[in-house]
């Protein structure tokens, strides 16, 4: 399948493995990790190494273009990212901005829809901005649905549906004999999205670190070493080609 719109600056992969459409998960969520490391490797600054990432970012969402995966999740900033020092913290925020303000076009005309997660209360007003007017100028497209964790936290998300559910139950809206999985799902982020059907980390960690917490409960995982500036189209579409040979059971027996 070819790409309608090329995205500017975008780098060829040398190997890319046979893809056919068949079984391709509808919705993938990354971990994006390894951009610290792969910058110290070469001796540079942190940043340098979350420049590089939003490439990575862009390559991948092109891929996923391309594979018809009809929903990416890239967790992009946890709750507890905040622990880093201010400048890192600053420079993370801004790549929301810097990434639309080049590419927003592009995702138009390849009909991608943004869309944003997280709790929005402490994020800055120009991540705020350029996020909201991506979500507007994209929300009646049809194509990928582009989700950005933004100040997400897993177990903030729950305690927050919790309160909010609460509260619902204390208004007479909702009764607590009602609640049930799926009427939880909806005071979540996720509420409209469905759950992962894959989870790709990169950077080496075995571990989620706070991201989807409920909703990853019978994703298929798939961990690479590579990191994440050096993450390519071939490694997403092997992970795609893994997960077709996964047998997903749900706690049932296999066909
Ligand atoms: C992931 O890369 C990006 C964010 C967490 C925002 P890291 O910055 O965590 O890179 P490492 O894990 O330190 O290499
Ligand atoms: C997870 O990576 C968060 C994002 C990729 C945004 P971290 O680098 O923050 O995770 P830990 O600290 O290694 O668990
Ligand atoms: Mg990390």
């Amino acid at each position: 399948m070819v790409f309608k719109i090329p995205f500017i600056n975008h780098k060829q992969p040398e190997i890319i493995p046979e893809h056919s459409g068949e079984n391709t998960p509808e919705h993938i969520a990354i971990i994006m990790d390894g951009n610290g490391r792969w910058a110290k490797n070469k001796g540079l600054l942190r940043t340098a190494g979350h420049k590089e990432g939003l490439s990575t970012l862009v390559k991948i969402v092109k891929a996923a273009v391309n594979c018809q995966v009809k929903m990416l999740t890239l967790y992009t900033f946890s709750t507890e990212n905040w622990k880093r020092p201010k400048a890192e913290v600053e420079f993370i925020l801004k790549l929301p901005k810097q990434l639309l303000d080049v590419y927003l076009p592009d995702l138009i005309a390849n009909n991608v829809r943004i869309n944003v997660i997280g709790d929005m209360h402490d994020l800055p007003k120009y991540t705020l901005d350029a996020m909201q007017y991506a979500i507007d100028r994209t929300a009646h497209n049809t194509g990928l649905e582009l989700n950005f964790a933004l100040n997400y936290g897993g177990r903030d998300e729950i305690l927050k549906a919790i309160k909010d559910m609460y509260a619902d139950v204390k208004d007479t809206k909702l009764s607590m004999d009602e609640v049930n999985e799926q009427i939880f799902s909806k005071y979540l982020y996720t509420a409209k999205m469905p759950e992962p059907d894959l989870l790709i980390r990169t950077g080496g960690e075995k571990r989620l670190s706070n991201f989807l917490l409920w909703q990853l409960a019978y994703t298929e995982f798939w961990f690479t070493d590579v990191l994440w500036p050096e993450f390519s189209e071939a490694d997403f579409l092997c992970a795609i080609e893994q997960y077709k040979q996964r047998n997903r059971r749900y706690g049932g027996l296999s066909n």
